[in-house]
This record gives C-alpha cells, sequence and structure tokens, in this order.
C-alpha cells in the first residue's frame, strides 16, 4: 500500500473503470479526491462510495476538452481540498467508432491540458505527481483487431483504432516531454500502460465469449487485468515510494508488450 495521506489528488474519468477503481484506491491510501468526469451523476457515485468507506471525496462535471473547463478544475479543487499534489489524466475513449477527431480531442487534447495547467499548478506549490493514461496501444500497434474476433471494415480502423493508436502514442511523447519540462521543479510525470482491461470500454468485445478469450490470449499470463489492478499502480506513482521515477511508461498488462 502506498502513503498519501494527506495528499490532494484530482481524478479525471473517475465516474467509471479504471478512473473509478484509482479514485478508491487513492482515498483507501490517504488521499482527499476530486472526481471529476463528463458524466457528473457517475462521478458523484463514485465520490458517494468513497464517502460511505470514511474518505474524503467530492465530484465535479468536467470535460476534459474544454481547456477552460480543465484549468477551473484545478482551481476547484484547490479550493475544495486545498493545495494538490496529485492529477491523474485518465479520461479517454475507446478506439471504437468515435472518430479521429472525437478520439484526438479526448484522448490527447485533454491530457495535455491537464499535463498544461496541471504542471504549473503543481509546480507553484514545490512539486507534486502527475499520471497519465497511456495504453499498450501507445507503446505498440493493437495486432488483430479487424480479425475474426471483432471484424472492422478498414475505414472503421482507420478512424477508430488508429485514432486511438496515435492518441496514447501522443500521450506517452506528452509525458516524457513535460517529465523533462518539470523535473528540475518537484513535478513527477509518469504513466500506465495497460493491457486489455474489464471496464464498460471494453464490455462489448468482452461479452462475446470468443473475442473474450482471443483478447485474453494476447496477453502473455492468458486474461484481461482488472481496473484495480491499474489503480494500484497510479498509487505507487502518485506516491513518495516512486520519488526518483519520472518520465516513465509503466505497463500494466499480463506480459503484453513482452513480446
Ligand atoms: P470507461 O469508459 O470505463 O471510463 C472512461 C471515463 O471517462 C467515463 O466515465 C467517461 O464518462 C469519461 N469521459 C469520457 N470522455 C470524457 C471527457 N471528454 N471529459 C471527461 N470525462 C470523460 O473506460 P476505462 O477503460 O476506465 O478507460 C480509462 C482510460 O484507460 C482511458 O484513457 C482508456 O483509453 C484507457 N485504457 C483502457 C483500457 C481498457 O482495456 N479498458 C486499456 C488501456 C487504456
Amino acid at each position: 500500500m502506498s502513503d498519501l495521506s494527506g495528499r490532494v489528488a484530482l481524478i479525471t474519468g473517475a465516474g467509471s473503470g479504471i478512473g473509478r477503481a484509482s479514485a478508491l484506491r487513492l482515498s483507501t491510501d490517504g488521499a482527499a479526491v476530486m472526481c471529476a468526469d463528463i458524466d457528473e451523476a457517475a462521478a458523484k457515485q463514485t465520490a458517494a462510495t468513497i464517502a460511505e468507506h470514511g474518505g474524503r471525496a467530492a465530484a465535479m462535471r468536467l470535460d476534459v476538452t474544454v481547456e477552460e473547463q480543465v484549468k477551473q478544475s484545478l482551481d476547484d479543487t484547490r479550493s475544495e481540498f486545498g493545495d494538490l499534489h496529485v492529477i491523474f489524466n485518465n479520461a479517454g475513449v475507446g478506439g471504437g467508432g468515435r472518430g479521429w477527431q472525437t478520439t484526438l480531442d479526448v484522448n490527447l487534447t485533454g491530457v495535455y491540458f491537464g499535463l498544461f495547467y496541471g504542471a504549473q499548478m503543481l509546480a507553484e506549490r514545490g512539486g507534486g505527481a502527475i499520471v497519465n493514461t497511456a495504453s499498450v496501444a501507445g507503446l505498440v500497434a493493437l495486432v488483430g483487431v479487424g480479425g475474426p474476433a471483432a471484424p472492422l471494415p478498414p475505414t472503421a480502423l482507420a478512424a477508430g483504432v488508429g485514432a486511438y493508436v496515435a492518441s496514447k502514442h501522443g500521450v506517452i511523447g506528452l509525458t516524457k516531454q513535460f517529465a523533462l519540462n518539470y523535473a528540475a521543479r518537484g513535478v513527477r510525470v509518469n504513466a500506465v500502460a495497460p493491457g486489455y482491461i474489464y471496464t464498460p470500454m471494453t464490455a462489448a468485445a468482452t461479452s462475446n465469449p470468443d473475442a473474450e478469450r482471443y483478447l485474453a490470449g494476447l496477453h502473455p499470463m492468458g486474461r484481461l487485468g482488472q481496473p484495480e489492478e491499474i489503480a494500484a499502480a497510479v498509487s505507487f506513482l502518485a506516491s513518495d515510494d516512486a520519488s526518483f521515477i519520472t518520465g516513465i511508461v509503466l505497463p500494466v498488462d499480463g506480459g503484453y508488450t513482452a513480446r
């Protein structure tokens, strides 16, 4: 367990999946958590769950594609809980049919806004930690998409999977660049790169037994991951246990990228 007691964290996409699991984990590890999501009701539900377990949390509606809202969310988190220490830029959309622009807007530009305003704010207060959600699709291209498990026409591939892979490779580039820019100012910037994880984003595929088996087989450990397994890595990177770690991409992928 990482020690985040006394820390304040802002998590985007906290209403579901990896963001929700991370909000619960960071709270368990001691942080006060601002749960931000474009789906405000979902964000409130995560905050309510934290409160039920005795943690400190609040919720807000945030569309990470709107620059002004991202800036405001940082200010609002500070007003609610005091100085911010941890930012988890996690909100994202999957590759399935969202189209080039939306995928890039949410997955890449949204992370950029969080880094641009967030790193500055953390540096001004004397440091902190930022974690971004990349993906194995930020390290390698996705195999098998459009194959027998998930047949997609080539146009969908170009608009969907290509955009997803490009956006996640971009997140890794931003992670490294902001890590360098802020290394001397006490702000660590890292990314997690999940393999396929059981969340609503992958539910369409994992509800099909053939597709689920196919996806499990892509991971040498022979299974998909759970959101809590990503949350554990996020908590570590956010904590002082990772005090000399910046600019890395931590695969949490059951060996997916080891081949
Ligand atoms: P999810 O669909 O369960 O959760 C995503 C959350 O982001 C939702 O609550 C959604 O409302 C929110 N969101 C979407 N657009 C937003 C916007 N414009 N502003 C603010 N919030 C917004 O998905 P999951 O799986 O938890 O995904 C979280 C992150 O993990 C994403 O960046 C995704 O690309 C990444 N990821 C997921 C993997 C998986 O297999 N589930 C694998 C690798 C990476």
